[in-house]
């Protein structure tokens, strides 16, 4: 399908394309003749990716986009249909975590922001976009998500509240949208070697260290994703052996949260957790 820019070519907007995942998820589908739309907030990152794109014979429209913004998820979706004239797939791949103690996320710029961005933008994002699939009896939303979304962890009360709640949002749209030709997809990555929560103002506190076997690459996800649009798989665990972390959890949460506290320290070394603060 390379270089075929015809107007039936398949569009694909990849929210939090700047970075990580979604840089990589753009050029891996613009490389396989994907007309891509790569949306975030830095827009000097996306033209460099955009050139990079289009130095290889792609086709690719970048979008500013902060998801905390209605009135630019509204422009987002008007752009691509004046530009390219239809959406095939919307990967809900941005995101955003910071990794502090509930006391110490502000109630606007952590809680709110996160819960914004990484709830209720993709949902606001995702609502815009179906009713066109319904009606051409085609389509995909491929979210995602995160172990997150299964196990709770210290220090990501909101990232796990927005990604349980995007679980949800997912299962309930998938039985919403039941025969109408409209896939919904979940890739629930473990840890991805990206920019993500890498903050040092927000995650010097937790020495949470993914073994290097156990990490992935965003090449890995992306490839994942391309996998999903090509057999409209509806969910992926990755690594698959991260099924035994959500099995365990479902069934053994005492032992989970205390093998969990283990990991949980302070920079000098001292175990660091609500207990031990109020001491
Ligand atoms: N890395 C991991 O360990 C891991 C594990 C499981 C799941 N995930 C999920 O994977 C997704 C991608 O993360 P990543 O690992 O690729 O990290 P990343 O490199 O930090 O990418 C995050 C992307 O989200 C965009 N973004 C953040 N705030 C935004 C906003 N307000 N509006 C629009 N875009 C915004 C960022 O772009 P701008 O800053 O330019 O806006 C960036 O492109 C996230 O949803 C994350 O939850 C990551």
């Amino acid at each position: 399908m390379k270089n075929n820019t015809n107007p039936g070519t398949p569009v694909v907007i990849i929210t939090g394309a700047s970075s990580g995942i979604g840089e990589t998820a753009a050029i891996t589908l613009a490389n396989k003749g994907y007309r891509v739309v790569i949306a975030a907030r830095r827009k000097d990152r996306l033209e460099e990716i955009a050139e990079q794109i289009r130095k290889t014979g792609g086709e690719v429209l970048p979008l500013q986009l902060d998801l905390s913004q209605v009135g630019q998820i509204r422009d987002l979706v008007e752009r691509t249909r004046n530009v390219f004239g239809r959406i095939d797939v919307l990967v809900n791949n941005a995101g955003s975590a910071h990794h502090l103690w509930l006391d110490e996320q502000s109630l606007e710029e952590d809680i709110q922001t996160q819960l914004q961005v990484n709830l209720i933008g993709m949902i606001q994002l995702t609502r815009l976009v179906i009713p066109e699939m319904v009606a051409s009896g085609s389509g995909q939303i491929i979210h995602i998500s995160s172990i997150a979304s299964w196990v709770g962890v210290p220090t990501y009360t909101i990232y796990n509240a927005s990604k349980f709640g995007s679980r949800g949002f997912m299962s309930s749209l998938r039985r919403e949208l039941r025969g109408t030709g409209v896939t919904i997809s979940e890739i629930f990555p473990g840890a991805v070697d990206t920019e993500f929560g890498q903050d040092p103002d927000v995650s010097w506190k937790t020495t949470t260290v993914t073994p290097k076997l156990a990490l992935l690459s965003p090449q890995s996800v992306a490839d994942q994703i391309l996998e999903m649009i090509l057999r409209k798989k509806t969910r992926s665990v990755i690594p698959g052996f991260m099924w035994l972390a959500i099995w365990a959890d479902a069934h053994f949460p005492g032992v989970v949260g205390w093998i969990l506290s283990k990991y949980f320290y302070s920079s000098n070394g001292v175990r660091y957790s609500w207990r031990q603060r109020k001491e």
